[in-house]
C-alpha cells in the first residue's frame, strides 16, 4: 500500500487569481477555511465535513507541510494545484509515474505500474486535456481505460536507435508516444510489455516511462531518454468533477438537494459524464453553490467598457452604455455607441430651419411693425392729403420719399454726412435720385403742428423763387418729418462773413446784392406765397450761397404759415438770439415784421461783419443791434463799420443801408417797413451804387420828399416810409 498522503511541497502553479480576493469572501460556508497552502478552496469543496457539500468534496489540509490535501477517501492522494468551479475541474500533481528500468545485472526490469480508481466518486479523468504518454527507446505500455459501463485496452510503443534521432518537443513515436483517452474514464491502469525490456538500448536509455499527463503542460525533452530527470518533473493531471449523478432537469426537481443555490446561477450538464455543474449567469461572478454567491460584475469598473462617448451604467448582470449627445446605441446594442448621424443632421437642419424661421418671423414682424409705424406717422403728418394733391398735380416737383430712401441717402444718418446742426435739427448731405440734396432732420415738432405737416409741405413745396432754397420733398414715415432741400454748395452767409475766410474781402456791392436778394426772398414769402409765410428765423446762418454766390434763403420749413386762424400756428417759433424781434418776445405773436426785425440784424452784420451776438462782450454791447442803435445815437457808426467798405465814395450808400437797418430794428413792429419795402429800398440803393449818376434823380426825389437838397441820404418815396426830418439829419451827420 502506498501512503495515504505523499509529502510533496505545494506547487503554486496557478496564476495569481484576480478573483482570489473577491471570491474568498463569499466562496466558502461561514466559518470555514478558505484556502490551504495558498490554494483557494471554494465550496462545494471544503476542509472538514461540515465545510464541504458532501464527503466527495471533503479535503484534508496537511498543516505539517503547509498545504497538502486530497479527497480524504481516495486510495491514492493528490496534491491539488487548483480548483475550477466553472469548469468543474481540479488540477493535481501527476504522481507517481510508471517506470520500467533494465537491470543489466539481474537482466530483469524494475517495474512500477500505476493504477488509479475513481469509480464511485464524482471524479473522472478529463479526456480533452489529458493524454496517455509513453517515453523510451524500447518501450511498449498498455493501458486499461474503464468508465462506468465499458473498459478499453490501449497501448503505445516508443522506440529509437540512438539519442541523435530524438527531437525535442516532438511526441510522435520516436522516443515518445502519446494517445487519447476515452470520455468518462474513471479507472486507469498501465503496464509494460516484457518483450520491450530495454536490453538493447540499455547503454543510452536506462528506463522507459508510462504516464497520464496534462498535455498542455508537458513538452518532450531528449534528456528524458538519457537520464532519469523525468521522475523529478512536476507534471499535472486534470480531473473533472460534477455534482450528483443526474442531469440538471432531474436535479432541479428537488429544491433542497439542488446544488445551484445562488439566484443568478445556471445549471449545466456535465460534459464528461453524469452529474451537473453550477455556474453564475453572464454578468455575475462568484460561487453559484452558495446563496448570494453570484455577485453582479461591475462592468463599469473597467473604464474602457463603453465606447468613448458613452457613459457606463452597471445593471444587474449586465451594463448599458448611455451615449453622449449626438451618439446612439449601435443597432440596439446597448454596449456600443455610434455617431447618430440622423440626429445630428436633423439637429443641424432643425437649427438652420429654426434660425431661418426665427429670422423670417423677426424680419416679417419687424417689417409689419415698421410699416405700421411708418403708416401711422405718414397719416399723422397728413401724408395722404399731400399724396393726393401731388397726384392730382402733375409736374409738381415735390416727392414724398420713403424712410428707406432717406436712410440710404444718409447712410443711416451717418455722422460723416452731417453738414450742419443747430437748435432746430441736423442737416445731412446725401444723394437722392442722382441729385445732391440737403436732408434736414428736425429735433422736435409740436404735436398739433405735426398734424398740419402735410398741408404745410404742400404750401412750402409750391414756393418757387430763385433766392429761396427749393424744397424737393419730405419723408413722413418717421416720427418727425424729414425735409429734403436742394443742396447749396457754398455754405451760409454767416460762414461767409464770419467764417475763417474772414480775411478775404467782400465788396460792398456783393453785400448789397446778398442783402437785396435775401429781402426779395422774404418779401416773396410774405406777399407772394399763399397763404403768406413768415420765416420766423431770419439770420445769416439761414441765408445760403450757391456756387455763384447767389443768395438762397433757407429753413423756412420751420417757419410759421401766416393763417387767419393764428392760434393754430403761433405756438411754434424758433427764433435765434440776437435776431429775435423784441416785440415777439413779449406778445409771442409772430408777424411779418418779426422777419423784418431779424433782417435788420442781417443788414447790420453785412455792414459791420460782426456777429449778431458777441458773447464775450459786456452785457449792453452783446447784441449787435443795441450796439448799432447806440452808435447811431452817438453818431459813431463809423467805428462800428467794417473797414473794408469804409470808402468815402460809398458813404452815401452805407448810410442808406444803415438807415434802412435802423428802420427795420424799430421796437414797434408796426413802424417797421414791410419786407417788400425793404427789398425795394435795397434795390434802389444797389442802383445808386452801380450808377452813381442816377443819384441826381434820386436826390430830386429826396428833395421832393424831404424838401431839402443838401441831404445825402437817399430815401425812396413810398407811402409807407415816413422819416421825420430829425432822423434824416441824423443820418446825414453819419454820412458826413
Ligand atoms: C517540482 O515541485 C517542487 C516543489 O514544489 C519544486 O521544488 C521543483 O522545482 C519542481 N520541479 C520542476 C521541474 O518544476
Ligand atoms: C459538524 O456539524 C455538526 C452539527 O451541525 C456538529 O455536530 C459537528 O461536530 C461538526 N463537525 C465538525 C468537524 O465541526
Ligand atoms: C552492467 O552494469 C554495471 C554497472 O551499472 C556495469 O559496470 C556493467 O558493465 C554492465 N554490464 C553490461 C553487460 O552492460
Ligand atoms: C529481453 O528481450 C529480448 C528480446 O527483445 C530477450 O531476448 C531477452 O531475453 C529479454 N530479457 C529478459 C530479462 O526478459
Ligand atoms: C527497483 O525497485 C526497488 C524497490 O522498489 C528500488 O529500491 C530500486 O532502486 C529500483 N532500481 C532501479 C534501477 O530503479
Ligand atoms: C480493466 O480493468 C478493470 C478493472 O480492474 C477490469 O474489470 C477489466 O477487465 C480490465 N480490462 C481489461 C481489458 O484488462
Ligand atoms: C446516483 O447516486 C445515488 C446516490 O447519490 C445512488 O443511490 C444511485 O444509485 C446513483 N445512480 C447511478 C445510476 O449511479
Ligand atoms: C431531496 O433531497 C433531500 C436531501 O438531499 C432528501 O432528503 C429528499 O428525500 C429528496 N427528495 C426527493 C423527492 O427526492
Ligand atoms: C432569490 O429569488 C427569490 C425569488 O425570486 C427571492 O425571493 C429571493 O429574495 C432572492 N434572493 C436573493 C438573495 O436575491
Ligand atoms: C441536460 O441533459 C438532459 C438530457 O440529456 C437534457 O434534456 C437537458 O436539456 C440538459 N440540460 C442542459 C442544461 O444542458
Amino acid at each position: 500500500m502506498r501512503p495515504m498522503v505523499l509529502i510533496i511541497q505545494l506547487l503554486l502553479l496557478i496564476s495569481p487569481s484576480k478573483s482570489k480576493a473577491t471570491i474568498s469572501s463569499v466562496n466558502t460556508l461561514p466559518g470555514c477555511q478558505d484556502s490551504c497552502g495558498g490554494v483557494p478552496i471554494p465550496y462545494p469543496f471544503g476542509i472538514g465535513r461540515n465545510c464541504s457539500m458532501s464527503e466527495d468534496f471533503e479535503l484534508r489540509c496537511d498543516t505539517t507541510s503547509n498545504g497538502i490535501f486530497t479527497p480524504h477517501y481516495l486510495p491514492d492522494s493528490f496534491m491539488i494545484m487548483d480548483i475550477s468551479l466553472s469548469l468543474g475541474q481540479v488540477r493535481v500533481i501527476d504522481d507517481p509515474i510508471s517506470y520500467w528500468c533494465y537491470n543489466n545485472k539481474t537482466k530483469k526490469n524494475n517495474v512500477s505500474n500505476w493504477e488509479l480508481d475513481l469509480r464511485g466518486t464524482p471524479y473522472r479523468f478529463d479526456h480533452v486535456k489529458n493524454k496517455f504518454v509513453v517515453i523510451g527507446c524500447d518501450t511498449l505500455a498498455y493501458v486499461n481505460f474503464t468508465d462506468n459501463q465499458n473498459s478499453y485496452l490501449g497501448g503505445c510503443v516508443s522506440g529509437c536507435y540512438s539519442p541523435e534521432s530524438l527531437i525535442d518537443g516532438s511526441c510522435s513515436g520516436i522516443g515518445c508516444c502519446q494517445t487519447y483517452i476515452p470520455k468518462g474514464t474513471n479507472y486507469i491502469s498501465f503496464w509494460f510489455d516484457d518483450n520491450f525490456n530495454g536490453s538493447e538500448v540499455y547503454n543510452f536509455n536506462p528506463c522507459g516511462y508510462a504516464m497520464l499527463i496534462e498535455e498542455e503542460r508537458f513538452k518532450f525533452n531528449k534528456e528524458y531518454i538519457t537520464t532519469n530527470k523525468l521522475v523529478d518533473k512536476n507534471m499535472s493531471v486534470v480531473i473533472d468533477w460534477a455534482i450528483g449523478n443526474t442531469t440538471c432537469d432531474v436535479a432541479r426537481t428537488n429544491k433542497s438537494s439542488f446544488a445551484c443555490k445562488s439566484n443568478n446561477s445556471i445549471c449545466l450538464n456535465s460534459s464528461s459524464g453524469p452529474g451537473y455543474l453550477c455556474n453564475c449567469e453572464n454578468g455575475y461572478q462568484g460561487n453559484p453553490y452558495l446563496e448570494e454567491g453570484c455577485r453582479d460584475i461591475d462592468e463599469c469598473a473597467n473604464q474602457n467598457q463603453c465606447f468613448k462617448p458613452g457613459k457606463c451604467h452597471n445593471l444587474p448582470g449586465s451594463y448599458r452604455c448611455s451615449c453622449s449627445f449626438g451618439w446612439h446605441n449601435k443597432n440596439n446594442n446597448l454596449r456600443e455607441c455610434e455617431l447618430n448621424l440622423a440626429l445630428l443632421i436633423g439637429i443641424c437642419a432643425g437649427v438652420v430651419a429654426l434660425s431661418f424661421l426665427g429670422l423670417g418671423t423677426y424680419v416679417m414682424l419687424e417689417r409689419r411693425n415698421l410699416s405700421k409705424v411708418k403708416e401711422k406717422y405718414f397719416q399723422q403728418h397728413g401724408g395722404w392729403i399731400l399724396l393726393e394733391k401731388i397726384k392730382s398735380n402733375q409736374g409738381f416737383g415735390f416727392t414724398i420719399f420713403t424712410r428707406q430712401q432717406i436712410e440710404q441717402a444718409t447712410k443711416n444718418f451717418d455722422n460723416a454726412n452731417i453738414i450742419g446742426s443747430g437748435g432746430q435739427g441736423t442737416v445731412y448731405k446725401g444723394t437722392l435720385r442722382d441729385q445732391i440734396v440737403a436732408i434736414k432732420k428736425c429735433k422736435m415738432v409740436n404735436e398739433s403742428k405735426s398734424k398740419e405737416f402735410g398741408k404745410e409741405m404742400l404750401i412750402l413745396s409750391q414756393i418757387n423763387h430763385k433766392n429761396i432754397v427749393k424744397l424737393l420733398g419730405c419723408c413722413l414715415e418717421v416720427e418727425i418729418p424729414i425735409l429734403i432741400y436742394e443742396f447749396i454748395p457754398n455754405g451760409t452767409l454767416s460762414h461767409y462773413i464770419h467764417g475763417k475766410r474772414q480775411g478775404s474781402c467782400i465788396s460792398l456791392s456783393t453785400r448789397l446784392r446778398i442783402a437785396q436778394e435775401s429781402a426779395e426772398a422774404l418779401a416773396y414769402l410774405h406777399f407772394s406765397a399763399s397763404p403768406p409765410i413768415f420765416h420766423g428765423d431770419v439770420k445769416t446762418a439761414n441765408i445760403l450761397l450757391d456756387q455763384n454766390y447767389t443768395t438762397k434763403v433757407s429753413d423756412f420749413g420751420a417757419s410759421i404759415l401766416a393763417s387767419t386762424d393764428e392760434a393754430q400756428f403761433v405756438t411754434f417759433v424758433q427764433g435765434t438770439r440776437g435776431y429775435l424781434d423784441p416785440e415777439y418776445m413779449q406778445s409771442c405773436q409772430l408777424t411779418d415784421k418779426s422777419d423784418v426785425y431779424s433782417f435788420g440784424v442781417v443788414l447790420l452784420e453785412l455792414l459791420t461783419r460782426k456777429p449778431a451776438i458777441d458773447v464775450h462782450a459786456p452785457e449792453e454791447k452783446r447784441s449787435l443791434s443795441s450796439r448799432f442803435l447806440l452808435a447811431m445815437k452817438e453818431k459813431k457808426l463809423q467805428e462800428l463799420l467794417d473797414d473794408e467798405i469804409k470808402h468815402e465814395d460809398d458813404m452815401e450808400v452805407i448810410t442808406a443801408v444803415a438807415k434802412l437797418a435802423k428802420e427795420c430794428l424799430n421796437m414797434k413792429g408796426e413802424e417797421r417797413p414791410t419786407m417788400k419795402e425793404v427789398a425795394e429800398e435795397l434795390d434802389r440803393i444797389r442802383k445808386i451804387k452801380q450808377h452813381p449818376w442816377g443819384q441826381e434823380y434820386y436826390s430830386k426825389e429826396r428833395e421832393i420828399l424831404l424838401g431839402e437838397a443838401s441831404h445825402d441820404i437817399v430815401i425812396e418815396h413810398t407811402s409807407y416810409f415816413s422819416i421825420d426830418k430829425g432822423e434824416a439829419e441824423e443820418s446825414l451827420a453819419v454820412g458826413r
